[in-house]
């Protein structure tokens, strides 16, 4: 990603009468490490589900995918450092069932990461990252004739506008056989308060996440940008099940990004992130949507997250 790209990008958002900052640019190096934190936050309950989810229901999963003594690849999009996937992994290996585990990521870095924490404790499974532009990717594997199961995790899909979840899993689709099977995840609509709360603890870890945009800005665009005058504000509307997060201004201000003003009124917001949740028929509605059957829903003892097996239809 080009400075440029991502000065024309946040100008595009800042020049709207709504403004927006779009939230893949909360992911540098110094949100990835504030995101760490929130992971580790007890209230964002998030990682805890999937990671039991995969300890308890990976054998399940298998039993679904698996057909005689076929192995087939393990395929995972945005794969980041493997820590929770090793436990699918592990099961699947110990039934015979993976041939190669095949982690995808924008970061070489971090796939480095992955392979060796998937070595340490799996030393003979074949590991075959590859870095760069996933659906790119995705292309050449058509070639192969064996069968993927290829993981979308972390429930990062809640980002998207439905428009965005629908385009993205025709492309996968696009880029698939019609004998691969997905397992995606997804934040389930639960209690309101245990929502908001996972956006908004008292230790300002969220509010340090959605603010690090402007202090990229200032990094990156040598912007002059005083954070202390805006605020976090996360919302959540159980009736569509989105979580908005807002960045609030505290005062009349404005600053620079090189020659272009960019005014702020006392208490404007400005848009940064969906984080859809949603009902077990609405995952079943957007599958439909797209030309995939849903197999099962595999879900946490809460009932409060999803890894939901798909296939062609
Ligand atoms: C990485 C997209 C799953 O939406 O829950 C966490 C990002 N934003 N806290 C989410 C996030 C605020 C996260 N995802």
């Amino acid at each position: 990603m080009t400075t440029t790209v991502f000065k024309e990008d946040i100008l595009e958002g800042l020049r709207k009468d709504q403004k927006t900052l779009p939230s893949k640019y909360f992911y540098d190096e110094v949100g990835d490490r504030i995101f760490q934190e929130i992971m580790a936050m007890p209230s964002y309950y998030l990682p805890g589900c999937e990671r039991e989810i995969l300890r308890d229901k990976s054998a399940d999963i298998f039993e679904k995918i698996k057909e005689g003594n076929e192995k087939i690849d393990v395929v995972e999009l945005g794969a980041g450092d493997g820590t929770k996937t090793v436990e699918l992994l592990r099961i699947g290996d110990s039934l015979n069932a993976i041939e190669n585990y095949i982690p995808l990521d924008i970061s070489p870095n971090i796939l480095e990461v992955n392979e060796k924490n998937v070595k340490n404790v799996i030393p003979h499974l074949s590991v075959k990252p590859i870095a760069g532009d996933f659906f790119k990717t995705l292309k050449e594997f058509n070639k192969d004739e064996r069968r993927k199961l290829v993981l979308f995790m972390g429930g990062n899909i809640g980002n998207f506008p439905h428009e965005k979840a629908v385009t993205f899993l025709q492309l996968l689709k696009d880029s698939l056989n019609t004998k691969d099977y997905i397992l995606i995840a997804f934040d389930l609509k639960k209690n309101p308060k245990t929502i908001l709360k996972a956006y908004n603890d008292d230790k300002g870890i969220t509010k340090r996440f959605n603010l690090n945009i402007l202090h990229r800005m200032n990094r990156e665009l040598g912007c002059d940008i005083n954070v202390d005058n805006f605020d976090h504000y996360p919302h959540y509307d159980p009736i569509s099940g989105r979580t908005y997060s807002y960045i609030v201004s505290l005062k009349n201000q404005s600053f620079k990004i090189e020659d272009e003003e960019i005014h702020f009124d006392k208490n404007e917001v400005i848009h940064t992130e969906i984080s859809k949740k949603y009902s077990l028929s609405d995952v079943e509605e957007l599958m439909d949507e797209v030309g995939f059957d849903t197999v099962q829903h595999f879900l946490d003892e809460k009932k409060f997250y999803t890894l939901s097996l798909v296939k062609f239809r």
